[in-house]
């Protein structure tokens, strides 16, 4: 804890604000917590969590029985803000960062001289200085004000230890707010904190995700091309990674979750004529997952006209990736939608979801009984060992054995 810095206010109660507010609260710090729902707000004044983290729901209880933790509906001063609210993409894959502007005029009139404002929302390059001229233009002496970006690299189901254990990047607006919140980030986090200026920070986070995307889209390709050329594509990369200095990645049904689908967007948006690899690696993740569809539709019609019926084909696993119950931007979810809507006879199965809206979710067990087509589209650990098990036409997207 730093003795200088005793309340800290945090916009955004979500995955990444909420654990964020409950980590500084248990690190003794008096922590008030803002979010734009009511419901958010009246259920972490219970001591209660609304999502679903491991061990979140302990650490929010001491902090709120202890009365290191409130949450309202509106700002309070502080002497660190910290802005933790959502970066989604407008039509066209173009950022919409005015919910961070709106948090960032939410503070204005609390933040004084001394203070430090720090954005942890992932963002396009030029965000924090855009949230420093809010700021500015809402009253708030900048020269004053300490501003950095730190980005969060937490991953869901882990994010109460990653949180304190990885390596943080810190790019301030100048070298004094740089200093300063690396400081603060040492209070609580035990990984390395790196110092940077602002927009290397932003860039930092938008490059790790895009770098994954990109290399899981040339692996996508590459299941693609060796469809085609009749070449099993997990035994040929399991070969070609035996090069010491070769690593492919796996290949899937599409890329999902909302930061490496959606990230890659913030550079190809802002640099659309340099951006040219890492659009195409969007492209291609896409891309594959409408080939899935199609290798799926074109499987039920040789089905149909050899058996004179349409098929029921299972689908199994909806998830944007294995063993998780999140279908953000789930490929899989996709494909699914896309074949229900195509008046597919489907069935699905997702053992981490118990209920959906418009698809029907049957057991492992049931679907296997039930369909005439198999598709594996998400790894999950249930699935383990039913492949080349089970007497029906099998199509498998993710390498599921
Ligand atoms: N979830 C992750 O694993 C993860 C990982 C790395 C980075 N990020 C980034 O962190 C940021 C937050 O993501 P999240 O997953 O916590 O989002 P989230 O949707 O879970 O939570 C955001 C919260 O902010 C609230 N909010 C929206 N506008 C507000 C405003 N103007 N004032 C106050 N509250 C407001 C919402 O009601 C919501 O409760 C995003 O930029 C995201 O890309 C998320």
């Amino acid at each position: 804890m730093n003795k200088e810095i005793e309340k800290i206010c945090i916009v955004g109660l979500g995955y990444i604000g909420l654990p964020t507010a409950a980590l500084l609260a248990n690190n003794g710090y008096k922590v008030h917590g803002v979010d734009v729902k009511e419901n958010v707000v009246n259920t972490i004044n219970k001591g209660e969590i609304h999502i679903v983290e491991p061990d979140l729901d302990k650490y929010v209880k001491t902090a709120v029985n202890n009365g290191n933790l409130k949450a309202s509906l509106q700002a309070q001063e502080a002497e660190v803000f910290i802005i933790a609210v959502p970066t989604p993409f407008h039509a066209g894959f173009k950022p919409n960062i005015d919910y961070v502007l709106d948090a960032a005029k939410k503070i204005a009139p609390f933040v004084k001289e001394g203070n430090i404002v720090i954005l942890e929302s992932t963002s396009p390059v030029g965000t924090t200085e855009k949230v420093a001229e809010v700021l500015s233009n809402n009253g708030v002496n900048i020269n004053n004000v300490y501003v950095a970006y730190c980005p969060e690299r937490v991953l869901p189901g882990k994010i109460m230890k990653e949180l304190v254990e990885n390596d943080r990047i810190v790019g301030g607006i100048n070298t004094q707010s740089t200093n300063t919140v690396v400081s603060f980030y040492k209070t609580f986090v035990k990984g390395e904190v790196l110092a940077t200026n602002a927009r290397t920070a932003e860039m930092c986070k938008l490059t790790e995700n895009s770098y994954r995307d990109v290399n899981i889209a040339f692996a996508n390709e590459l299941s693609m091309i060796c469809d085609r050329a009749g070449i099993n594509v997990w035994e040929l990369i399991e070969l070609a990674n035996h090069h010491p200095r070769v690593k492919i990645l796996q290949p899937g049904a599409g890329v999902g979750g909302h930061c490496i689908a959606v990230d890659p967007w913030f550079i190809v948006s802002d640099f659309p004529t340099d951006a040219k690899l890492i659009k195409a690696g969007r492209e291609v993740n896409d891309f594959k997952t409408e080939w899935v569809v199609e290798k799926i539709k074109n499987t039920a019609l040789q089905f149909e006209l050899s058996n004179k019926r349409k098929p029921v084909i299972a689908c199994m696993g909806l998830a944007f990736k294995p063993d998780i119950d999140d279908l953000r931007e789930s490929p899989a979810l996709e494909i699914a939608r896309n074949l229900h809507n195509s008046q597919l006879n489907i069935i699905c199965v997702e053992p981490n979801v118990h209920q959906l809206k418009d698809l029907t979710l049957v057991t492992t067990k049931d679907a296997i009984e039930q369909a005439d087509i198999i598709c594996f589209l998400v790894k999950h650990s249930s699935f383990k060992g039913l492949k080349n098990n089970i007497n029906k036409i099998e199509l498998d997207f993710c390498d599921v054995n």
